[in-house]
């Protein structure tokens, strides 16, 4: 909504245009870093944000593109900062990275100087009191929920409330529209404070209405065997997916969103082409979500941006994802936040900060790049509400080295941050071992957590982390032995060494690659997973006895034959029995 001029406080003009950079003066009154502007182009007006403040000088960066602006333009300073909009209805939305709902634009992208509101403020919500008149409240609170698609969405006393509050008045259940009064609140100095269903949170300041963030413990289930087996994520946690071009870097995120045992995903697509983005627009709602039978979009929120957006629409997305995903860890939730990729942020903060002529640190991104990446990364976390219930944001990032070069600024600072790092190898990928992670350079440094160990020993198996060690080796070992008799060749080395080989393609066959594109096979439970790992291993401590080398890897390519077969089949189904017994045989013959 456009404002008349009399409702700014601080009115500037435009001095400079450097594309998307506008140079502003401000004769009178403060203008603060982040702060939102307007700038006038007649009836569109731009949005913009303020990067940087130099006396009467105010850098701008504008969302949206700056053609036909004039020197004298005047820039209208609204004194908040880049909000979002949090209340029912967020869940199946697929906004931009300012919040714009992109199902209620005609075309894909917004026209200039075009807002399409976050919520549909007039929707009719079933609000069912949990709060009484009379309670203590403060920032974060509970009042109330209404039930969204299968959840039940918290109505929150507003974040930005200081204090603490009592609860005046409530209204009892039936149904409201997000403008309604739901409740008032009132302190000791006699304020007042009317709460509807919908509050607004600046992106760039993380949500901390939480007792405490503890380390995280609990395994977050993914489904994606090379994770969850050898490197698995944790509730809360953090990891990231560096990889070439095409190695896989989306298909292995969109299978985790599909599968993980979240509660909500929001799924920030800093895409580099638009038909990726096109592609998360029609597939996404299509899918059925395999832990409630309903369709996935129902919990998911997509916030899309694609290289023809502004720079600063593109760097806003991530925040805007993130401060999402902090409201809805307030209502106690998992929350699993997926970000591809974010080499297009770290660009986009690269631009930026060289348009203000910054010094420039290594292949001119800002020198503050780590710290701005550790900040990002660090608002995920496991956390302790004050009401004694617990939510988390796990947090997955996928990285786009350019030239595959794993030395590049934002790999290396995402690694100093991350705490699980999953390696896409190109050579895999060229081997078509799909999900490409690379099992000896990835991993997972939430293994050695002891509450971790703990988890995965009270809930898969006591004797897991031993096994994934066992298994780490084997595929160390396995690429030793390959390497020895690639110099060596087949009949320089001994026999031990071929079947250690392919004893080693054993666990790389059935456990690490999966087929992302089949129904059964991309989606692995836990307790499959523990069947199959408990399987091979065995496998593995078996010793076969073979008179000639000649002899190793056609066998072994017969059990890997029928074990992928198995995986293709329905658990514990008929089919999958009897592959079990036929791989059973194969392994029978050269039992020793
Ligand atoms: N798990 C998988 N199962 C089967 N095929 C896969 C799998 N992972 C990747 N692929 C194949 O690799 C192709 C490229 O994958 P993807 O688009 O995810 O790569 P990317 O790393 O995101 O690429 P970009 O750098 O362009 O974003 C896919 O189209 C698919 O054919
Ligand atoms: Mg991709």
């Amino acid at each position: 909504m456009i404002k008349t001029e009399e409702q700014y406080k601080v009115i500037g003009k435009v001095k400079g245009i450097i594309a998307n950079l506008i140079i502003g003066y401000v004769k009178d009154g403060h203008v603060s870093q982040n702060e939102i502007c307007y700038i006038g182009l007649g009836e569109q007006r731009l949005l913009g944000e303020v990067i940087k403040v130099q006396g009467e000088e105010i850098f701008i960066q504008c969302f949206e593109s700056t053609r036909g602006l004039r020197i004298d333009d005047k820039i209208y300073f609204t004194g908040s900062m880049l909000e979002v909009t949090l209340g029912p209805g967020l869940l199946s939305k697929i906004y931009d990275g300012l919040q714009n709902d992109l199902n209620k634009m005609t075309t894909l992208f917004l026209n200039r100087g075009e807002q399409s509101p976050s919520l549909e403020m007039d929707s009719i919500w079933k609000f069912h009191p949990t709060a009484k008149i009379g309670d203590k409240v403060e920032a974060g609170s509970w009042l109330g929920y209404v039930n969204e698609n299968a959840m039940k969405h918290q109505i929150m006393v507003p974040f930005t409330l200081e204090g603490s509050w009592k609860v005046e008045r409530i209204v009892t259940q039936d149904n409201y529209t997000l403008k309604d009064t739901i409740a008032t609140l009132t302190n000791d100095n006699g304020d007042k404070h009317n709460i509807t269903m919908v509050q607004r949170w600046p992106i760039k300041m993380a949500i901390r209405k939480y007792k405490e963030k503890i380390r995280p413990f609990a395994m977050l289930e993914t489904g994606v065997r090379c994770i969850d087996v050898l490197n698995p994520l944790v509730e809360g946690g953090t990891g990231f997916i560096p990889g070439p071009f095409g190695t896989g870097k989306t298909v292995l995120q969109h299978a985790i969103s599909k599968q993980a045992s979240a509660d909500v995903i929001i799924f920030a697509a800093c895409g580099e082409r638009a038909n990726e983005i096109v592609e998360v627009f029609t597939e996404f709602p299509k899918l059925d979500d395999p832990h409630t039978g309903r369709k996935l979009m129902e919990r998911t929120i997509i916030i899309a941006n694609t290289s023809n957006m502004p720079v600063a629409a593109r760097e806003a997305s991530v925040y805007t994802a993130m401060t999402i995903a902090e409201y809805f860890r307030q209502m106690g939730l998992k929350v699993l936040l997926l970000a591809d990729s974010t080499s297009r942020w770290a660009q986009a903060l690269r631009e930026i900060s060289n348009r203000l002529e910054e010094l420039p640190g290594p292949d001119a991104f800002p020198m503050d790049l780590s710290a701005v990446i550790a900040s990002f990364y660090a608002r995920a976390g496991y956390v302790h509400l004050n009401n004694g219930e617990t939510g988390s944001i796990t947090f997955l990032g996928t990285v786009s080295p350019s030239g595959g070069n794993l030395k590049e600024p934002v790999t290396e600072a995402t690694k100093k941050t991350a705490r699980c790092f999953y390696a896409l190898s190109q050579k895999r990928a060229d081997q078509k071992r799909y999900p490409a992670v690379d099992p000896v350079d990835s991993y997972s440094k939430y293994l050695e957590y002891p509450e971790v160990k703990k988890y995965l020993a009270d809930n898969i198996s006591t004797s897991w982390s031993e096994m994934v060690n066992q298994a780490r080796n084997a595929l160390k070992r396995g690429q030793e032995v390959r390497d020895q008799i690639n110099i060596l060749g087949d009949d320089g080395v001994p026999i031990e060494y071929h079947i250690e080989y392919w004893k080693a393609e054993l666990i790389d066959f059935i456990i690490l690659q999966q087929d992302a594109f089949d129904d059964i096979d991309a989606m692995t439970p836990i307790k499959r997973q523990k069947f199959m790992f408990e399987y091979i291993l065995n496998i593995y401590e078996k010793d076969f006895e073979f008179d000639h080398y000649e002899e190793i890897s056609g066998y072994f390519k017969r059990i890997i034959n029928k074990l992928r077969q198995l995986n293709y089949s329905e658990f514990e189904s008929n089919e999958f029995d009897t592959r079990l017994k036929e791989a059973n045989d194969i392994i029978a013959e050269k039992r020793n």
